[in-house]
């Protein structure tokens, strides 16, 4: 290869890879396969070492990616590591793990060691602070120097103790990952499918993304795990062993969650013999593993084998191929969801992948199906990898057979026969008669009633009924339904009208959030809805707002602000919501929401001083507890709530007023018993 020819390709490399990095890291929201990934970042390193002059240190092999959203609208607060949170350097070949144990041999000249082979656990990195014994400190990788401090997420997660237990050290950090199980990511997802919100496309991600929610009570429903795997040589903590497992061992002992399939391995056949093993018995663990990481065990040979700039000398990984099958395309559905989107759906010829019986599978967009040349009888590739709905991932052109058909995408709508649109920037054709559509209208309406959003009971057949006797073609006419309307529906008795409309009277309790996300605007989640309804407090608000200031909520991006405006600038859209008001929905926050508990209400807190947490999430605790967090003393404080450094001001003028001087600790008392207790470490089953 000539030099300029190098230099266009390692840029190229570059650039691509920050941006896979940002998809993966930021968006949760790969493009493409850990295992492309993991080969362009291998060219790359290939080229850089071929080219050093080309050496930049803002290279993707130089940094690990990180998981801060620019412009820090993530919404928490970055703090910095006491070490540096590396990433590991990995590989898919037995032969680089030899070459890696040959390489460590060589620079411990000959030393004694042994390795510590432990699982790849395929979630989220989080690193665990712990001071006397208390978690004060959970801090995301984000670019390896500083990542977001997510300390009141780490603490809905259950089997994160909140204190420790024993012979605990002073001061610990402790790092490791947070994990969502297969059972809980396929509920999230199902969900998610069924409100045409993006599925997340595997339990990593979901991880990730749910580490991240504003909402500590919407995180705690999601039923993440942790298994905790590194205490930095380099800390004081880990002057207490001499190895990294009998580290972990202590870490166990003292309440930490330590995953108990490690084995020390003397030499490069039993570290095979580890990953074989693995690598067919993973596939029975309750949570998502990518391959095996091996370490080298003794920590003074850590310590002497040190780190290059993105990963330890000391560790590799060596991952697992994504499980795949290979089977025959015999048809193609377009489905059209209740946003119009059009999605091509393959029925395939039955086969077993990961355990499960795969008949169908999701080929994304016209794009994608273009760019495998995807013909009906042909051979593809199916993998799962953690995914609930499997994807198509390549064909198999050698075995093409010689009836072969194309695969037409439509140009119309399959059920109204509008002719198909596809705007600038975007992957999906769509259905633009959003007004008249049925399967829209219908998509639209159960979306509507669905669990999440109304909560009404109407499933699809109801659905289908109501819709074809023209009595609902929005949600609002559903709340002017009558009775004997109901009773006309086939099969309907006096017994399922009544309990019909019960749910729909029901549902006229249902929080303002829910209602914005059961509206159905394009891109409005679950989770988006909860933020712009927390942020605007009402639907006048909400239908008022620009594009400028919808996008300053957390969650709301460009795309997303412009869909709420197109939503609200339209009469019908607001008639529908007048209609929908007019039955008595909520359009409105209630006071309540984000609250835990009413332990503070009414109370008037100041705070001064440093806390064991960020003053924010002082803050927050007193909000979520109802209380109200003022910055000055009055004749109105309930009491300051001082930490150490507590202002002198302050406290001379709570001395002058008489109000009560509360420390954190007398503080934590006042919450409800779960929000201070001991957690119990609850081996649960899964590890
Ligand atoms: S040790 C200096 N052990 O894999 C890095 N990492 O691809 C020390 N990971 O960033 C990390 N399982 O988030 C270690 N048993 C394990 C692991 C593990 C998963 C993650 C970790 C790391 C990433 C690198």
């Amino acid at each position: 290869m000539e030099k300029a020819e190098a230099k266009t390709r390692i840029e190229e490399l570059r650039n691509t890879l920050k941006e896979y990095n940002r998809r993966y890291y930021v968006d949760n929201s790969p493009v493409i396969s850990d295992m492309e990934f993991d080969f362009l970042m291998h060219e790359l390193e290939t080229l850089e070492r071929e080219w050093p002059e080309f050496y930049s240190p803002d290279s993707p092999t130089q940094r690990v990616g990180s998981d801060i959203e620019d412009n820090n609208k993530g919404g928490f607060v970055q703090r910095a590591h006491r070490y540096p949170m590396l990433s590991l350097s990995n590989t898919y070949s037995k032969e680089e793990i030899i070459e890696f144990a040959s390489r460590a041999d060589k620079i411990l000249e000959g030393r004694e060691f042994s390795y510590c082979c432990e699982l790849k656990f395929d979630g989220t990195a989080i690193c665990l602070s712990y001071s006397h014994g208390l978690l004060v400190r959970a801090l995301t990788r984000g670019d390896g120097q500083k990542g977001d401090d997510v300390t009141t997420n780490a603490r809905m997660i259950s089997n994160i103790p909140q204190h420790l237990k024993g012979d605990y050290p002073e001061d610990l950090e402790i790092r490791g990952e947070v994990l969502m199980p297969y059972q809980a990511f396929d509920k999230l997802n199902e969900e998610r499918i069924r409100q045409e919100e993006a599925p997340f496309a595997n339990p990593r991600n979901a991880a990730s993304g749910s580490l991240k929610l504003l909402d500590p009570q919407e995180v705690k429903k999601r039923g993440l795990y942790c298994t905790l795997y590194h205490i930095p040589a380099q800390s004081p903590a880990a002057s207490l062993a001499d190895s990294h497992s009998a580290l972990l061992d202590k870490a166990a002992q003292w309440g930490l969650p330590i995953s108990e399939h490690k084995r020390i391995c003397r030499n490069i056949d039993e570290i095979i013999e580890f990953i074989d093993y693995w690598d067919v018995k993973r596939k029975e663990l309750p949570y998502a593993t990518d391959g095996i990481v091996i370490k080298i065990n003794e920590l003074d040979c850590q310590r002497d084998l040190g780190y290059t700039a993105k990963s330890p000398r000391w560790a590799v990984a060596y991952k697992f191929k994504a499980e795949r099958a290979c089977t025959k395309v015999l048809s193609i559905d377009y489905q059209v969801g209740r946003t119009g989107a059009i999605t091509p759906v393959a029925n395939l010829e039955p086969v077993l992948l990961a355990g499960t019986i795969v008949k169908r599978a999701t080929l994304n967009n016209a794009e994608q199906m273009a760019l495998m040349d995807i013909r009906i009888n042909d051979s593809v590739y199916v993998e799962k990898g953690g995914e609930i709905i499997p994807k198509i991932c390549g064909v198999e052109l050698s075995l093409r057979p010689s009836d072969s058909r194309p695969a037409v995408f439509p140009s119309e709508c399959p059920d109204c026969h509008s002719p198909l649109v596809k705007a600038e920037g975007e992957a999906k054709y769509f259905c633009p008669n959003s007004k008249l559509c049925p399967m829209q209208i219908k998509g639209r309406l159960l979306h509507f009633t669905s669990r999440k959003a109304m909560n009404i009971l109407a499933g699809e057949s109801t659905i289908e009924q109501l819709y074809n006797l023209g009595l609902a073609k929005s949600p609002a006419d559903l709340y002017e339904l009558t009775a004997p309307e109901l009773l006309s529906l086939e099969g309907w008795k006096e017994r399922s009208a009544l309990r019909f409309l019960d749910s729909l009277r029901e549902s006229k309790k249902v929080p303002f959030e829910r209602v914005l996300f059961a509206l159905g605007i394009r891109y409005v989640g679950e989770q988006t809805a909860k933020e712009i309804a927390l942020h605007f407090g009402n639907m006048d608000k909400v239908l008022a707002a620009g594009e400028q200031e919808l996008a300053e909520v957390k969650d709301v991006g460009d795309v997303i602000a412009q869909s709420i405006c197109e939503f609200s600038a339209d009469p019908q859209n607001r008639r529908e919501v007048e209609r929908l008001a007019a039955s008595g929905l909520q359009m409105e926050v209630a006071e309540q929401a984000g609250k835990i508990s009413e332990e503070l209400a009414g109370k008037i807190i100041v705070i001064s001083g440093n806390f064991s947490v960020s003053r924010e999430e002082i803050k927050t605790l007193i909000e979520r507890h109802g209380g109200k967090n003022s910055s000055s003393i009055s004749s109105k404080t309930t009491f300051l709530l001082a930490g150490s450094k507590a202002g002198p001001e302050k406290i001379r003028k709570c001395e002058e007023l008489n109000i009560p001087i509360i420390n954190e600790e007398d503080f934590r008392k006042m919450l409800p018993e779960e929000m201070r207790k001991e957690e119990i470490v609850s081996e649960l089953s899964l590890f």
